[in-house]
């Protein structure tokens, strides 16, 4: 293929690609015939108009033009100038008439319009307006293809559901818009009259219309102004230009929430994932240092902090938020390891002060985990086989952090143990969740009993 070949060939396809705008923006059946080796001339591709009545039924796509019947066709073809208008055809009882314009140099194609009387007796505004439009476009399309101002590759459109039309001026004026386009203008917040305005003027117009008012090219351009999302579709002709513009606001936060609910779905699915490995090497962890003798104690325990955690999904698996308030959880965590311990009979003050409001999923997992631990050890160490006893939880918010604190009033920690180093699973669960997991502190306070306090800062940055 030589490179004018080449050129040929996309020329027609851009045409070919935009016959659906030019048919309905001309009320018109339009086709695009190419020349055979015989002379006869082929329809390579058709569009019928949404907008009117079409003589034409059905495609005639690779179908050859009768000479005798498609006069204009012919004539266009060989003068390499417009025909046709003249005579008054008639097909399933629609009176119609038959435009044809050549197409390039040579010509190489033909355009044919084949459009209803009924459009063409008494137009109004729109029609008026769209078919003057259509004129030009097909002007231009018939000179050569058009191309994307940005991306200098061929441009192609249609019209879409909803969409508005403007007409620009060559001076950069609108000159008409479509009540669908006045719409839009009304929402995206212009006030006055769009007719007369500057394209410039209008939201995104310029960027979106502007670059090519003055004629030649096409740009196609997303703006987001006062809280709509605007998409033009601007295509330059003769005179001025030919502007498509959709409101797209819907349809953008619907792409938004889909995406935002696909990741949250991938959220959950990791965090039960997660969870489950957490518990596969609690359980892992437990079992090598379990005797035979703790055997049951410490199967007591695993059970214990998958409760915990599983407090915490419960809660999650309640609500769509990501979030849970994490004093709700503490109160039945809290509840739970006591009745494992105590039975319900207890004599034992617990107290539970927790505000907190919302937290983080994971921290609050986390958090339900280490706070399961801590009340545990209150009970099992401080009180200590007493039936009386006081144990006090408190979980407050500071603006950056949680802080968590246990407290009981036994007999402190023991000569000789260590609490920042020294410990069995139990704190180096707490330890390894406060520190390595919520990048949070962790101190053990004496005096009268024990009291250990978590501070966790409430946005983790770890990179997940
Ligand atoms: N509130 C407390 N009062 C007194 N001693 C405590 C308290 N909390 C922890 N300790 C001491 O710290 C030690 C280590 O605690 P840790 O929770 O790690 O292990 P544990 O409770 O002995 O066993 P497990 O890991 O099975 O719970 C405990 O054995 C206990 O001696
Ligand atoms: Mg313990």
């Amino acid at each position: 293929m030589t490179s004018s070949e080449h050129d040929t060939q996309s020329h027609l396809r851009n045409l070919a690609d935009n016959l659906q705008l030019l048919a309905d923006m001309a009320y018109s059946a339009v086709s695009l015939a190419v020349p055979s080796e015989d002379g006869s001339l082929r329809v390579l591709a058709d569009a019928r108009p949404y907008t009117a009545i079409a003589p034409l039924p059905a495609s005639r796509e690779g179908q050859v033009l009768a000479p005798k019947d498609e006069i204009e066709a012919y004539e266009a073809f060989t003068t390499g100038r417009p025909a046709g208008g003249s005579r008054s055809r008639t097909a399933r009882g629609i009176k119609y008439a038959t435009f044809a314009l050549p197409v390039g140099e040579g010509p190489c194609a033909v355009v044919l319009r084949d459009i209803a009387e009924q459009v063409t007796e008494a137009p109004g505004a729109m029609e008026t307006a769209f078919m003057a439009a259509a004129d030009e476009l097909l002007e231009v399309l018939t000179h050569g293809p058009i191309t994307d101002s940005r991306t200098n590759e061929l441009f192609s459109t249609r019209r879409t559901a909803g969409d508005g039309v403007m007409r620009i001026t060559p001076d950069g004026k609108v000159s008409y818009a479509s009540p669908n386009a006045v719409n839009i203008m009304r929402l995206a917040g212009v006030e006055g009259p769009v007719i007369g305005r500057p394209a410039a003027e209008l939201p995104g117009g310029g960027f979106g219309i502007s670059p090519v008012a003055g004629g030649g090219d096409a740009i196609e351009a997303e703006t987001d102004v006062a809280g709509r999302v605007l998409l033009y579709r601007t295509v330059g002709l003769t005179s001025g230009a030919l502007v498509l513009v959709e409101d797209v606001t819907e349809a953008r936060r619907r792409e938004l929430e889909l995406k935002v609910k696909d990741a949250t779905i991938r959220e959950v699915h990791h965090r039960v994932k997660n969870n489950l490995q957490t518990i596969a090497s609690l359980l892992r962890m437990q079992a090598r240092r379990v005797g035979d003798e703790g055997a049951k104690a410490a199967l007591g325990e695993a059970n214990e902090r998958v409760a915990a955690m599983a407090v915490v999904q419960d809660l999650l698996s309640g609500s769509d938020a990501e979030q849970v308030d994490f004093a709700e959880a503490a109160r039945t965590i809290v509840d739970l390891v006591a009745r494992g311990l105590l039975g319900e009979k207890s004599r034992v003050d617990i107290t539970v002060e927790a505000a907190t409001g919302d937290i983080e999923a994971r921290a609050a997992t986390s958090l339900a985990l280490v706070l399961a631990e801590l009340v545990h050890n209150a009970l099992e160490h401080g009180i200590a086989g007493r039936d009386t006893g006081k144990v006090t939880v408190r979980a407050r918010r500071l603006p950056e952090e949680l802080v968590l604190a246990v407290s009981d009033d036994g007999p402190g920690i023991p000569n000789g143990f260590d609490p920042e180093s020294d410990s069995n699973l139990g704190l180096e669960i707490v330890r390894s969740v406060v520190k390595d997991d919520l990048k949070g502190t962790l101190s053990f306070s004496g005096g009268r009993g024990v009291t250990v306090t978590v501070r966790v800062p409430l946005v983790i940055k770890d990179g997940e």
